[in-house]
């Protein structure tokens, strides 16, 4: 959906990258209590947010210094809660009464090969996977700061230790060439991967990005983090897998396959050591954070597959998918 400078002014959030950028406060305090026009306006504020939160600083700049504005925590908190119930809706039954691990294993066997992947190994043309790949982003993109966020708090223990060391890994166990983001940039050059911007991204796209922004962003949801963390770790071996099928299919260069070869093999062991020794001891320990797992990784699965359906109907059964 193209959006100027026009259609931008008028949504809440155009007028909150507006009111970021001001010198003074006063344009954020109108804010405070405005609402987003749409769910796709909503999703934008959010990222915006998060962004204040988690951002690297050379790419907020000033913007940073409104992280705690009362505007803005007003804000979140109102937009977030709303959000939060939709997703609790549209997960309703979806959790069955096994224990955590099991159910969580169960919910990324029945995720673990959507049909838009199949698309990608078998049939995609070259600019369609790219298309696809660019609003995907892997399962990496910012998994290192995800997990170290995740860890905060945690009691030392198998659960903190499992973080440790998968925080480690992509950090390729102390080798530079080998931090997942840096393999991630070397396929990112080898297929000159275009990038696109928020505000050219559909909406299924935003929402998928902003609810690790909601997680990451509210220590109340360390259990939900938990268990969508969890959910990708365990869904990400094999969609890479169909990934380098179709990247090898159309002869792409080992630059460009190894960061999926790669998680292909390791995240099937970080998704086993993540539910032993995570989510089990965390759910024995503490009772209700089991149901709040499963929680975390329904909403990731909810709008992970609200994505897939999104990629499939408008890049694979388009004709030039
Ligand atoms: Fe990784
Ligand atoms: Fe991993």
């Amino acid at each position: 959906m193209a959006s100027g400078p026009h259609t931008e002014s008028v949504t809440l959030s155009g007028q909150l990258a507006v009111a970021l950028d001001a010198t003074s406060e006063r344009p954020l305090q109108g804010l405070a209590d405005a609402e987003p026009a749409s769910r796709r306006d909503r999703a934008l504020v959010l990222l915006q947010v998060h962004d204040l939160h988690r951002a690297p600083l050379a790419d907020l700049g000033d913007r940073v210094r409104w992280q705690h504005h009362p505007a803005i925590a007003s804000l979140k908190s109102r937009l977030e809660t709303a959000w939060i119930a939709e997703l609790d809706a549209r997960i309703d039954g979806d959790l069955d009464e096994g224990g955590a691990a099991e159910t969580l294993r169960a919910i990324a066997a029945r995720d673990r090969a959507p049909a838009v992947y199949q698309w990608l190994a078998e049939d995609a043309g070259w600019d369609a996977v790219l298309r696809f790949l660019a609003l995907e982003g892997g399962p990496d993109d910012i998994f290192d700061d995800l997990v170290a966020t995740c860890q905060v708090g945690l009691p030392v223990g198998p659960a903190k230790m499992e973080l440790a060391s998968n925080y480690w890994d992509e950090m390729g166990n102390g080798e530079v060439d080998k931090v997942h983001n840096v393999l991630y940039r070397r396929f990112v050059d080898a297929v000159d991967l275009p990038t696109v911007a928020r505000h050219d991204q559909p909406t299924e796209a935003l929402e998928r990005s902003a609810m690790l922004g909601l997680v990451a962003t509210n220590r109340a949801l360390q259990p939900e983090m938990v268990g969508a963390l969890g959910l990708i770790e365990l869904t990400a071996g094999p969609r890479c897998r169909y990934v380098d099928q179709g990247l090898g299919r159309l002869g792409a260069n080992e630059d460009a396959r190894a960061f999926y070869q790669m998680h292909a093999v390791v995240d099937p062991l970080h998704g086993k050591g993540w539910l032993d020794n995570a989510v089990r001891p965390l759910a024995d320990r503490r009772p209700s954070w089991g149901p709040r797992i499963l929680r975390g990784a329904a909403w990731k699965s909810e709008v992970d597959m609200t994505f897939f359906d999104w990629a499939e109907r408008a890049l694979a059964l388009s004709p030039t998918g």
